[in-house]
């Protein structure tokens, strides 16, 4: 972005942006460049140490302010926190990035832990971005990121609840992109491929060719505003690309021998 995108950029959105899952990975990547932007930023995680850590770098590099919120987004009470935390500041973006998957056969999995996944992609972004969303929508400007995938996109064996919460967040972000687009607000999916990250290893996969998280973060930015659904990054692109002319069963039958890739260290049990 150029000097007079990043002003307007920040005219649309600013003057503070709230980022979950801001302690790591892809939310990490996207608060340092809303910091470098301009912003003032709330950062929401649980890793208090590395909030505190990303705080400093934002403060001192880019003499914007920042916020940190410690707080477990399974738990409503988790989000009731970021939402009254919140409360007296204008919050102009919101970035829902945080989120985990699991990986190999479902019925192996931890019941438990599905649910609490479905907690943190699915329940956390609906309640943060109704919430956001209509102070938004009072003050007829903002906007909203969510993280998606390119798993989004078609039934995926060995992580199958996960791209289910993935799907879903797909399909809230369409739908909400043309709900408020004539209240000026703009609504973002984000639907990367492979990123090099925290994911891979509380997912329990190894991943082979990945994206760096500050790779897709300024596309991911970029794209606000101007379309409903990013593929940031060559890789992602190439993936979504390459997958495009397969019917759906097909681009199944695809991911579920990426996902046998990615979880094969794991279990004999998956053949
Ligand atoms: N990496 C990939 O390949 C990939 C691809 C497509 C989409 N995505 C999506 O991108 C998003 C970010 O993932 P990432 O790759 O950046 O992984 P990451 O490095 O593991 O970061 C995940 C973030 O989510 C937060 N989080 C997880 N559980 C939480 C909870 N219960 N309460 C509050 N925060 C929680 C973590 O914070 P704390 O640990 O501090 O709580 C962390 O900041 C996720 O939604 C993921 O599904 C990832």
């Amino acid at each position: 972005m150029n000097i007079q995108e990043k002003i307007a950029f920040l005219d649309s959105y600013g003057p503070w942006a709230v980022v979950t899952g801001a302690s790591s990975g892809i939310g990490k990547a996207l608060a340092l460049e809303l910091g470098k932007i301009g912003f003032d930023v709330v950062l929401v995680g649980r890793n208090k140490a590395a909030l505190l850590e990303l705080s400093q770098e934002i403060e001192t590099k880019f003499f914007t302010q920042t916020k940190i919120i410690e707080a477990d987004l399974s738990q409503l009470e988790g989000n009731r926190k970021v939402l009254q935390a919140t409360a007296g500041i204008t919050v102009g973006l919101l970035v829902a990035s945080a989120g985990f998957g699991t990986s190999g056969k479902l019925l192996d999995n931890n019941l438990e832990t599905e649910l609490e996944m479905i907690q943190v992609n699915c329940h956390s972004p609906l309640i943060l971005s109704h919430s956001f969303g209509q102070k938004m929508v009072s003050r007829r400007k903002g906007g909203i990121i969510f993280i998606s995938s390119i798993v989004a996109f078609q039934g995926v064996p060995y992580a199958a609840n996960y791209a289910g919460t993935k799907a879903y967040i797909q399909s809230l972000a369409e739908g909400l992109h043309r709900e408020l687009s004539p209240f000026k607000i703009a609504v973002l999916a984000a639907s990367p491929g492979p990123v090099g990250s925290g994911f891979a290893k509380r997912a329990g996969m190894v991943m082979g060719n990945t994206l760096k998280p500050d790779e897709i973060a300024v596309p991911i930015l970029s794209a606000l505003g101007k379309k409903g659904t990013v593929y940031p990054g060559f890789l992602t692109k190439f993936l979504t690309g390459s997958l495009s002319l397969l019917p759906r069963w097909g681009k199944v039958r695809v991911m579920e021998l990426v996902m046998r890739g990615f979880t094969k260290h794991q279990s004999t049990s998956i053949n």
